[in-house]
């Protein structure tokens, strides 16, 4: 059977959030007791909107400290950038040819991305789901920690997942390079695994402070609207001050929480921070009003975030470290990568 594997990347482009921070690099480092685990800095993605960048090496390498600084450990597991793995840009020309065009004009990211103007959109950002399904085919990964807005990219990873061994079964078969593959209900002789989604907790999907109904993301042109990775302790205070909430009091039950969007966005932030339920938190702060609940999620903001930021930043001054981080996990991956194209190719017949 193919071993449990998680893979996950995330883009060197604009500042890293709480949302990221919570929906994403928390989860990485937990799954690291169970999985091995192959965290990726995925820049060939952020090139797709905006092709030209001031200083890409600099962010890849600031979501690299970022990794470090949160608690992943390279050593016993991999973190590098997906350009320096020539599989990920070949598999996906394959995956190109698998999917059809149909799929991806069904993607909602492509539609918000691409906005009004779908003509002028890059063909790169049309194909980036494809992309994403050749980053996790490529070392056949089982389980991939993302935030809720990877959903529909993540059935599509299974989708070509799921067309590639139907369609290539017998080469597959021929090859000798098949393995039992959970489809469903049946088991069958494949060669790409059906990768699972891992979706969970408080904060999969954390929200903008300043508009409850769209999520918290680096490209946000508000700066008030999302809590980066590296704000210190006043910009934290600041923001959470100035986050958009009712006029009412807190709900003591989870129930109450319901139609009230920007209050749910901060219990859910302070639970996951907390480590702890909504329930719990609105058992503690129910009755109350944001003006004491504010202070006091700020001062648990500061206390989880500090430590990370200030790892970052030391890490930053001396980045010799984080290139060769980069460089080993590009070459283990880089291993696994090759294998995988090697069979990908025979049963192709390239
Ligand atoms: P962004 O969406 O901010 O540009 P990425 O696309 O690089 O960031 O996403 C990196 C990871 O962070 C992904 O797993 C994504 O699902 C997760 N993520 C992004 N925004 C949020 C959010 N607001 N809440 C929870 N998780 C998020
Ligand atoms: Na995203």
């Amino acid at each position: 059977d193919i071993t449990p594997r998680v893979f996950s990347g995330v883009q060197p482009t604009g500042n890293l959030h709480l949302g990221n921070y919570l929906g994403a690099i928390r989860k990485f480092v937990a799954l690291q007791e169970s999985h091995d685990c192959i965290y990726c800095v995925v820049d060939l993605h952020s090139i797709t909107v905006q092709l030209v960048h001031d200083d890409l090496r600099g962010q890849t390498r600031s979501i690299t400290a970022a990794f470090l600084a949160a608690g992943i450990d390279p050593k016993q597991h991999i973190v590098f950038n997906q350009s320096r793995v020539p599989g990920h840009a070949e598999l996906a020309w394959v995956f190109n040819c698998v999917a059809r065009i149909g799929w991806m004009n069904r993607m909602t990211q492509f539609k918000e991305k691409a906005g009004k103007d779908r003509e002028n959109a890059s063909l790169g950002l049309l194909a980036y789901p494809s992309l994403m399904a050749a980053d996790i085919l490529l070392y056949r990964a089982t389980h991939v920690p993302v935030g809720d807005d990877q959903k529909q990219h993540l059935e599509l990873t299974r989708d070509i997942a799921a067309k590639f061994n139907n369609d290539f079964s017998d080469k597959i078969a021929a090859a000798g390079v098949g393995q039992p593959i959970q489809m469903g209900d049946e088991t069958v002789n494949g060669y790409f695994p059906i990768t699972e989604p891992l979706i969970e907790g408080p904060a999969t999907r954390v929200m903008s402070l300043k508009d409850g109904s769209k999520k918290m993301s680096k490209s946000d042109p508000s700066d008030l609207s999302r809590i980066n990775l590296t704000d210190d302790a006043d910009a934290i205070s600041r923001k959470i001050r100035k986050a958009r909430t009712d006029p009412d009091a807190l709900p003591s039950e989870v129930d109450g929480l319901t139609g009230r969007p920007e209050a749910d966005n901060l219990i859910g932030i302070y639970a996951a921070l907390a480590e702890r339920s909504k329930a719990e938190i609105l058992a503690e702060f129910g009755g109350r009003q944001f003006s004491e609940f504010k202070p006091a999620m700020a001062e648990l903001a500061v206390e989880k975030l500090a430590p990370v930021s200030g790892e970052m930043r030391r890490l930053l001054a001396a980045p010799d470290h984080i290139d060769a981080v980069l460089k080993d996990g590009g070459e283990r991956a880089g291993a696994i990568a090759a294998a995988t194209m090697n069979d990908v190719k025979d049963i192709i017949g390239l």
